[in-house]
Parts: structure tokens; sequence; C-alpha cells
């Protein structure tokens, strides 16, 4: 197995981290523009092996020459937000940005699984689709996960529990339009309603829909990347060691949910072959409305880009 990971910046450099320490795969090539980031932050990252006690080897480059042949390829390049920036500002800049990054990685690795995580996130699955050429099953997108880790991670401070005992999705758009899942979220297998009343459910799915902007409001000087690297690498991993996970990620619709052309959130079988399967649940009027809803702003988005 060979993953590379373009843009060595926070979400880029922690990814390659979180890959290599998991050893899910003998290399891993952090690709970047900047000269000599890839490759300090590669070396840096090898240095640790001994002591963490892996062998997956990390390389830092500038080109895709070294990344020629790789398996998965997970896409961080980009422009990050600031505050008062949403994540649609960084349309035109990223969307250069991954279709430029696209092409050559299509070229270096023409089966490769494309997981995308630079933002206006959906749109940017757009563009790698659109510039690859490849079949949407190998062009996915980090997102779902994410957003569900936030909703968890709030519940389990709300309730003071462990986060491994509650099961969530959140679905649709990666923006304040995405659609946590009240109805499907339980502690333990019981429904959440019975651990909480109303207003507290809606203030963390409040708080769910602002999660990033929360972070940006603490660093100011970009956005999110523990979580958000984590939430990749669980990805990877899924496709790597074909788990056929259960996740939501962003993926390309032809119909299910009465929606098409168009990348949300929604849950997957995620293995070796990418997007095995979309997950079709059932949702209430409501649900449905929201879900349809958030794609109409993704594909807003999509209206205003130029490829
Ligand atoms: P960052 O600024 O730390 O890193 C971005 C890196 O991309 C920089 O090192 C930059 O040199 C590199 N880059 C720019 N153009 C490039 C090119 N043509 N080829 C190769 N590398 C290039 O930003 P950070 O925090 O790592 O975020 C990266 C992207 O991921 C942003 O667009 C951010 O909004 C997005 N993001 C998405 C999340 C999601 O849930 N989908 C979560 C967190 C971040
Ligand atoms: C986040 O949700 C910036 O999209 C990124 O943290």
């Amino acid at each position: 197995m060979k993953i590379t990971v373009v843009g060595a910046g926070h979400v880029g450099a922690t990814t390659a981290q979180r890959i290599a320490e998991k050893e899910l795969a003998n290399q891993v090539v952090l690709v970047d523009i900047l000269e000599g980031i890839p490759q300090g932050k590669a070396l840096d990252q090898w240095e640790s092996a001994p002591v963490e006690g892996f062998d997956t080897r990390v390389i830092g480059t500038n080109g895709y020459e070294e990344a020629a042949g790789s398996d998965v390829t997970v896409i961080t390049a980009g422009i990050a937000r600031k505050p008062g920036m949403s994540r649609d500002d960084l349309l035109a800049t990223n969307a250069k940005i991954v279709k430029t990054v696209t092409e050559s990685v299509a070229k270096h690795s023409p089966n490769t699984i494309l997981v995308l995580v630079s933002n206006p996130l959906d749109v940017m699955c757009y563009v790698a689709l659109k510039t690859s050429g490849f079949d949407s099953k190998r062009v996915v997108g980090m997102a779902g996960i994410l957003d569900t880790a936030r909703y968890r991670s709030f519940l389990a401070m709300e309730l003071n529990v462990s986060v491994r005992d509650i099961q969530a999705i959140v679905m649709g758009g990666h923006g304040d339009s995405m659609v946590p899942l009240p109805r499907y979220t339980t502690v333990a297998g019981v429904p959440l309603e019975q651990w909480m009343d109303q207003a507290t459910i809606d203030r963390i799915v409040d708080r769910t829909r602002n999660g990033g902007a929360e972070i940006v409001k603490h660093l100011k000087t970009g956005s999110a990347y523990y979580a958000p690297s984590a939430a990749a690498t669980e990805m990877v991993e899924a496709i790597v060691r074909d788990h056929r996970r259960v996740l939501p990620c962003a993926a390309w619709l032809t119909g299910e949910y009465g929606l098409s052309d168009v990348y949300v959130g929604v849950p997957v079988i995620l293995g070796r072959n990418g997007v095995e399967k979309v997950v079709e649940i059932s949702l209430s009027g409501d649900e449905k409305a929201a879900l349809k809803e958030s794609a109409d702003h993704v594909k807003g988005t999509m209206e205003k880009l130029s490829l």
C-alpha cells in the first residue's frame, strides 16, 4: 500500500502522521508546493518512528513522481478559512488548486482513490470528479465523519458519558445547512430523546452546525485539523483494510434521496473500491426537506464555479 497526502499544512501533515502511526501503508508520500516543508515534516515524522514503533516510511516532496502508483490520495491542498470567512469564500482559490493537484495525481496514479478534504468540500469533490474523469466510486469527500464526531463529542460532554457509547449520523453538505439527525442518535442503543430534552438537543445541533467556526474563532489564524485528520484517516483505514465501514461521506448522488448530480454527505459503505454503496436510510418529511435544502446550497455553489 502506498498513500499520498497532498498539502503538507495542518490537516495534511497530521493526516500523514496518523496514517504512518497506524501503519496503514508501507509508504506515505507528503506533497506540497512549498519547498522544504513536506521534506522537513516527513523526515521529522519518520524520525518519530523508532519511538512510536512504526515502519511506514514517510517521504516529503514537491513533485508527483515519488507519489506515482498510490492506492489512496488524500487532497488537503488549499487555503483554510480565517475568522469571518465561510467555507464558500474559499471557492475560487481552492477550485484552481484542487484542479491542478487532481490533474497531476490522476496522471501519476490513475488507479488511486481520491479522498477530498479541501473546502468547500462538496464542491471540491465535484472539481476532482470532473478533472480526474474517475468513476464516482473513487472520488469521495471527508466531512460527515468530522461533523458527526463533533456532535458525538458535544453529546458525551453534556451527558458526561463515554463518546464510545454515542451512535449518530450527520448528513448533508459540509456547511451551515448540514443535517444532524437526532432521531437516529442513540446512547448505548437508547434513543436520544430519553436522555435529554428538546431544547438541549437543539442547542447541541446548533453547536454542531457551527463546530468549524467555533474552532476558527479560537485559533484565529486557521481552522481545525486534529479532528479533521482523524476523520480522514478513518476513511483511509476503511479503504485500505477493506473494512466496509458504514460512514457518512460526501458521495456523488445519482437519484438516491431524490437527489442527482451533486456531492452531499450520506451514509456509504466504504471499502477497497472506495464508495461500495450509497446507503439510503428512511428520512421523515422534515429531514428530507433539510437534506434537499443542503444539497441545493451545494448546487448553488457549484454554479459559481468556472472549471
Ligand atoms: P493549511 O494552510 O495549513 O495547509 C494547506 C497546504 O496546502 C499548504 O501547506 C499549502 O502550501 C498547500 N498547497 C496550496 N496549494 C497547493 C498545491 N497546488 N499543491 C500542493 N499543495 C498546495 O490548511 P489546512 O488547515 O491544512 O486546511 C487545508 C484545507 O482543508 C482547507 O481548504 C480547509 O478549509 C480544509 N478543511 C476541510 C475540512 C473538512 O471537513 N472537509 C476540515 C478541515 C479543513
Ligand atoms: C471544519 O469544519 C474547516 O471545514 C473545516 O473545521
